[in-house]
């Protein structure tokens, strides 16, 4: 039997829209409300903690009111059921993917994780963090939400391009495809090969690469493109 295919996805927030969590550029989306300068960046958490951990604490209580959706449930599926491996890379920071049964790679953080800025210890956050919270290893008053700002490296990169280079088939879920290095993936998933695909509501920066787009709600096009390829499986 030829070798069965491995399949690359990368979400972005639209996956989670339908869960009732925020995108980020959609109308009214996070960045219509906060200025990225102030809670997303290193920069902002310096000058105003206390601003950055009120914004994520909103994010973390929202995260964890959440349930996953139609689209989560079918790439935990699609995990399960394929005979060959399924990597899903996720921008999110929310646990989703998880509660829906799926192993998923998190190159943006965690909103469920804390990060020490002294020593760089790491453990599971608290649902409120102080302006001032203290680190449980160091004891110094200098933890951050785990999650990665503008102007840091993303996580697990290298791993992420390792299967980037030997994927057969790479899918993209709602993601606008402005941010790099994720914007850049489905380039080297070309380059490798693979047959690409972007599920999204709308055109994204980045639509004119894929060899297919399937436009429409991540809880119907998902569902459906899962189901299209265990059917060939
Ligand atoms: N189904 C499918 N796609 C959807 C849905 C939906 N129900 N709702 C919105 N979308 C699509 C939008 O069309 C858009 O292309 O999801 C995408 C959301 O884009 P962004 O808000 O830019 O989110 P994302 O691409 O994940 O942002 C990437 O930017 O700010 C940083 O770290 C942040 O991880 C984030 C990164």
């Amino acid at each position: 039997m030829a070798r069965a295919e491995r399949i690359l996805v990368l979400t972005g927030a639209g996956i989670s829209a339908e869960s009732g969590l925020g995108t980020f550029r959609d109308e009214g989306g996070l960045w219509a409300q906060h200025d990225i300068r102030d809670v997303a960046t290193p920069e902002g958490f310096a000058r105003d903690p206390a601003l950055v951990q009120g914004f994520y604490n909103a994010r973390r209580l929202q995260a964890a009111g959440a349930a996953p959706n139609p689209a989560h449930v079918a790439l935990a599926r699609l995990q399960r059921d394929w005979p060959g491996e399924v990597t899903i890379v996720t921008q999110n920071v929310d646990a989703l993917h998880e509660r829906a049964g799926a192993e998923v790679i998190h190159m943006h953080g965690e909103l469920s994780r804390a990060l020490c800025v002294a020593c760089e210890h790491r453990w599971d956050a608290p649902p409120e963090m102080a302006p001032q919270e203290p680190c449980p290893a160091c004891g110094k008053p200098a933890a951050r939400p785990d999650v990665v700002w503008f102007g840091e490296m993303p996580y697990h990169m290298d791993l992420i391009l390792e299967h980037l280079e030997r994927c057969d088939r790479f899918a993209a879920i709602g993601t606008s495809g402005q941010v790099h290095p994720a914007a850049g993936f489905v380039q080297e998933a070309t380059l490798a090969g693979a047959a690409t695909i972007e599920l999204n509501l709308e055109s994204s920066e980045v639509s004119r690469i894929f060899h297919e787009r399937r436009a429409g709600p991540a809880t119907e096009t998902v569902p459906a493109w899962v189901e299209t390829l265990l059917a060939s499986a």
